[in-house]
């Protein structure tokens, strides 16, 4: 009776809870990148045993990867028989939409994650803000976020105005300019990106798609780019969550002012990024908010406000026509002209 308490103590609590969504968080992230959650959502159906052995994969990790799902409902059991055979829970559909968070936190930010108390300690912080991210997972997640959330809004806004070349800073994998010169064979790209794992995912992409002899990826810092000609005839900037990395204000207003120069045929910035949530104190926030906000704090990076923002615009020269909220939580692209 009394084991029976405890041990239902144990299971109700709500440390129960948070210890085990942090075992479902990788798992998520591992049947996005094992093509777990793809074979679900295709055959609405997976079977540990064929599919491990069709993928060459270690099939007690997978079953541990199922359970764990299991758990939150993501997936659920569906042979009373044959205990290998999974079918879709009541969470899949939130969490396959969602799935590209997971990976940018698990694989973006697990060295922050392991080493939290490290980095919380001043003299073993490091220099480098971004001493503890993975590019190129952060560059694989945001193309899956990217596409889900943010690109019907993109290609809306960028229908509304002709353009042949087009310069997005942080193009992480560039998938944007490879979608955009794959619809148009007229159209020239040049990507910028300072992170090495991204440029040389960028590069690899854009090579496996055939399209190097009209999309070029620079490894540049945005915030300090040089003058080149790739730049000069560039018509459209766009930038994709990279901006807050530009800030604190002084810095962000110094190379937003810089890139009328740097590209001096530019007649429209669209700049997506996240901007600081303000949800202090609330215990529901959404998906992603607390983890962008938390890893950036961490890296000591500011994040500024929607105002701050709008504030900055025309400061740096920049006139905002407009601005549209995207289904990413507290995020939106601005509309900018040279003012
Ligand atoms: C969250 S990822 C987004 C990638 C891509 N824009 C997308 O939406 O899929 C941010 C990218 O910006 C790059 N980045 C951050 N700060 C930068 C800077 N100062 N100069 C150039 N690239 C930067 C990072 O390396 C990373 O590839």
């Amino acid at each position: 009776m009394r084991l029976q308490k405890l041990f239902s103590s144990h299971m109700n609590n709500e440390s129960a809870r948070i210890f085990n969504s942090a075992i479902t968080a990788p798992a998520i992230a591992a049947a996005f990148e094992l093509k777990i959650l793809e074979e679900l959502k295709q055959e609405g159906r997976l079977c540990t045993k064929q599919f491990c052995q069709d993928q060459n994969l270690h099939q007690e990790t997978v079953a541990e990867i199922l359970r764990a799902l299991s758990y939150f409902g993501i997936t659920t059991p569906i042979s009373t028989i044959d205990k290998n055979i999974f079918g879709p829970g009541p969470n899949f559909a939130d969490v396959y939409r969602e799935k590209g968070y997971f990976l940018w936190l698990v694989r973006g930010y697990a060295h922050m994650f392991q080493n939290l108390s490290t980095f919380a300690r001043n003299d073993e912080r490091g220099v480098s803000p971004n001493f503890c991210r993975n590019g190129n997972f952060i560059a694989k997640a945001a193309d899956d976020y990217g596409a889900t959330f943010v690109d019907s809004y993109f290609e809306k806004m960028l229908a509304e105005f002709p353009f042949k070349t087009a310069a997005d800073l942080g193009c992480g994998s560039a998938a944007r300019l490879i979608k955009l010169a794959e619809k148009d064979r007229q159209f020239r790209g040049v990507g910028v990106d300072f992170d090495s794992d991204s440029v040389g995912l960028a590069r690899d992409t854009i090579k496996a798609h055939g399209l190097q002899a009209r999309l070029k990826v620079l490894r540049q810092d945005a915030s300090t780019l040089e003058q080149c000609s790739e730049f000069e005839d560039i018509e459209i900037i766009f930038s994709f969550f990279m901006g807050h990395d530009l800030w604190p204000h002084d810095k962000c207003l110094q190379a937003f002012r810089y890139l009328s120069v740097a590209f001096p045929a530019a007649k429209r910035f669209l700049l997506c990024d996240t901007y600081r949530s303000q949800m202090d104190g609330v215990s529901h926030i959404p998906v992603f908010t607390l983890g962008f906000e938390f890893t950036h704090a961490i890296m000591g990076q500011y994040i500024p406000s929607i105002s701050e923002w709008l504030d900055l615009f025309p400061e740096a020269g920049w006139k905002c026509v407009n601005y549209v909220n995207i289904d990413i939580p507290s995020s939106a692209i601005f509309d900018l002209r040279p003012a």
